[in-house]
Order: structure tokens, then sequence, then C-alpha cells
């Protein structure tokens, strides 16, 4: 079988890692790919927003399935154009997408579906949001309805930040048009937890729960980042939650989907908060976590490749989907100065040193004519540790992690640290 996977970062090395351990032995390609990818499989060099290149390249090279893993293909409706090529694909369609894409659009489906989140109003102009704001209480949580690469919320403990906020957001632009029509948010307490199943129409497959660090600093300091870590299984995470989550979040919003005509396939990623009145959605995403991936994917005892080809056939419910009980950490190495300006271009040497108890999953690295490669990009590489307990996962996360180097390489301290 020929598979192509669709992107370039740390996620997309993973799946693809664990497609190749597939019994089905497949080729694989890459689009873009990186370092690690090259490895592994042939990087073909189509960027992943280029949907029109992608359908051309798998049509032109009888490619059996393609794995979307970015959020913005398939927000702009790759796999629709996948589906009327006639070409098997795994993710959902441009509607079901909305999921992610439309934060109105989820809290339509959530209210609609009975599911708990927090209490929001919209509004498309700014005289409206201010005059809201008058009237509620602080705190809030301002949030553009579009896509806005992760960055899209802005916290404002007080009036005077709604204020700011909204005017930032809709008069400013600063999270361009996807912040034209806004959600104003209850501000929520609790610990947050990502959780994830595939999900074929109806059917949900048993879950995996996560943790992810977002900001730079240690002790969540400093600004928000693409992910600087994260760990899986969660400790407070138990059978009775997962059954909760399951029966009054994850089945409830796939049943509401397809109910009005927008029937959801792939990873439904749903990202919680456990308030003191019980696990309320957050967001929802249409696609694997980054970084969660690269600490749930090495907990998945069963066929990848078999999974998403079910899926992409919609007979997801005929193979048996089973996680493990490792324990897994990642830590992410970052540029110097990520997420602000950042130097690339720096050789990265230790890549050889790892030992079994950790995989390296690489993001912004490119391979060169050497034996190293180099790095190209803000988040250059996640190490994930293995282990029985959380404890040596995270032992093993950081011992090789510190046999990586390159030029300013940075990492946060506290992965999975005081859990
Ligand atoms: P999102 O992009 O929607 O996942 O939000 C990014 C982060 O903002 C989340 O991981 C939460 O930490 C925080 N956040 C978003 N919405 C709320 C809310 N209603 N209450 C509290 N925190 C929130
Ligand atoms: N871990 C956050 C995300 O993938 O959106």
């Amino acid at each position: 079988m020929k598979v192509l996977v669709v992107g370039n970062g740390a996620r997309e090395h993973a799946i693809t890692w664990k497609l190749s351990q597939s019994p089905s032995d497949p080729t694989l390609f890459v689009a873009p790919g990186n370092a690690g990818t090259a490895e592994i499989a042939e990087n073909v060099q189509i960027g992943a927003e280029d949907i029109e290149s992608l359908v051309h390249y798998a049509k032109s090279n009888d490619i059996d399935l393609t794995v979307v893993g970015p959020e913005m293909p398939l927000a702009a409706g790759i796999v629709d154009r996948f589906d009327e090529a006639g070409l098997p694909v795994f993710g959902p369609t441009q509607r079901a997408a909305r999921i992610e894409s439309s934060k109105i659009f989820a809290k339509e489906i959530m209210e609609s579906a009975g599911v708990p989140t927090a209490a929001s109003k919209h509004f498309d102009n700014t005289a409206d949001a201010l005059n809201y704001i008058e009237l509620a209480e602080p705190p809030y949580v301002v949030k553009a309805d579009g896509l806005a690469a992760g960055k899209g919320v802005i916290m404002a403990p007080e009036r005077a930040d709604a204020i700011t906020a909204i005017q930032d957001v809709m008069d400013h632009k600063i999270f361009g048009d996807s912040g034209s029509t806004i959600l104003i948010e209850e501000w929520m307490t609790g610990p947050e937890v990502s959780v994830f199943a595939f999900v074929d129409g109806e059917y949900v497959s048993p879950m995996v729960a996560a943790c992810d660090y977002k900001q730079i600093g240690d002790g969540d300091t400093g600004p928000n980042t693409g992910g600087m870590g994260s760990y899986s299984p969660p400790p407070f995470w138990n059978d009775a939650l997962d059954d909760e989550v399951r029966r009054s979040i994850v089945e409830p919003v796939a049943k509401e989907l397809s109910r009005v005509g927008s029937p959801y396939s792939g990873v439904l990623y749903a990202g919680l908060m456990l308030t003191d009145s019980g696990p309320k959605v957050i967001e929802f995403n249409c696609r694997l976590g980054d970084p969660e991936t690269q600490v749930i994917l090495p907990r998945l005892e069963s066929d990848l490749l078999e999974i998403v080809h079910r899926a992409a056939l919609s007979e997801l419910e005929q193979t048996e989907i089973v996680w493990n009980d490792l324990a897994c950490v990642g830590v992410v190495s970052a540029s110097g100065g990520y997420p602000e300006t950042h130097r690339t271009g720096f050789e990265i040497t230790g890549l050889d040193a790892i030992d079994p108890s950790a995989t390296v999953f690489h993001a912004g690295t490119q391979p060169t004519e050497s034996t190293n490669p180099v790095t190209s990009g803000g988040r250059v590489l996640t190490v994930t540790g293995t282990g029985k307990t959380l404890a040596e996962a995270t032992a093993a996360a950081y011992d090789n992690t510190a046999r990586i180097a390159f030029d300013g390489r940075y990492h946060r301290t506290d992965i999975a640290a005081n859990l």
C-alpha cells in the first residue's frame, strides 16, 4: 500500500513512524516532511496547504491512502477534494472540520447536543461586544471565531482587559479575518486535558488522554507556543472519567454532527477543563494534537494503518483499537528565542546517541548532504521517553534530550514534573 502523510511537524513524523510499524509494510510518502520523516519515508516537496498539487500527486503516483495531519488543509476542504477525485483519505470533510474552524459552529453543536461547555455569546461588531462587557461581570475570555494557529484566545481578568482585547481582535485585526466574529466566554478553572478518539459517523473508538504545555517558560510563564511538551496518561484519568467524557461529550457531539448532515470521520480531539461541576469543553479540534501525538501513538497497541484505512472506508467499527498502559513523556527542543524571532540552520548532533527508552520526532529539521540535519524552525524536535511510570518516562525523555545539541537549543525543564 502506498500511503501519503500530509504535514511537516513532529505530529506527522510520529504518524509516519507508527504507520511504518504496520504489518502491512506500507510504502510511505510525506508532504513536505522533515529530516526525520526522510529516514523512514520519501519526502515530497509539496506544502501541506497546496491541496490541488497534493490531489495531483496522489492521483499520478497511485497513492492508496492519504492521512492529513494539520487543521489548515482540513478546514480548507482537502478531504472533499480527495473524495471528489475518488482518492481514499483519512480526516473530516470541510463541513465536519467546522467543529474546529468555527468556534460558533462548535458551540451550536454542543448546545443542541446538551454538551457541557463554557457559557458564551458571539458578536460580529465591536459596539455590541463592548455593550455586553458593560453588563456581564468579569473575568472574561475573548476568542476569535476562526482558526488563529492556536493563538486566538485572550484571557481578560478585568473589564478594561476585555475592552482592549475586543478592540485588538475586531478593530485592529490582530488575528486577521479569523477575528471578524468573536466569542466572549465564561472563564472556567480546573485541570486541562486533551482527549482523543477515532470517530466514524456515530462510532467513537476507545479514547486516550494526554496533557500538553502551551507556554514557553517553566511554571507556565511567558507567551504561548505550538506546545513545549506533553505526557500521557494523566495521573487523574480513570475509567469513570473516561466513561463520563465519552457519554456526556464525545458521543453526543458525534451523533449531533451526523444529525445535522456533517458526519465526522477522523480523529476528534476534545480540549477539556475538569471544573468543580464536571468536565466541560474548552474547544474541539479536528485532528491529532501536537505535541500530544508524540506521547499517544507510542501507546497505540493496534495497527494505525488498519485504523486510518478502515476509517477512510467508513468501516472503522470493524477494527479493534487498543491503548496500552505505557507512560510517555514528550519534551520539545526549540530554537533559542522561539516563539519570537529565532535563528535556524544550526547542525543537530547527538541523534545517534539516543537509547531505546526514547524516540526522537523531528519538526523543524532539514536533511543535509552530510550526516547531521540542521534546524529549520521554531520547534525543532520532540524527544519522547517511555517507561512503566511517568517518572521513568520523564527521566528517559530528559536523559535523551540532554544528548542532543544545537546552537541555542531551549527546552522546558518541568514537563511532567510535580504531578
Ligand atoms: P483554545 O485555543 O480554545 O484551546 O484555548 C487556549 C487556552 O486558553 C486553553 O488551553 C485554556 O487554557 C484557555 N482557555 C480557553 N477558553 C477558556 C475558558 N473559557 N476558560 C478558561 N480558560 C480558557
Ligand atoms: N496541543 C494543542 C494542539 O494541537 O492544538
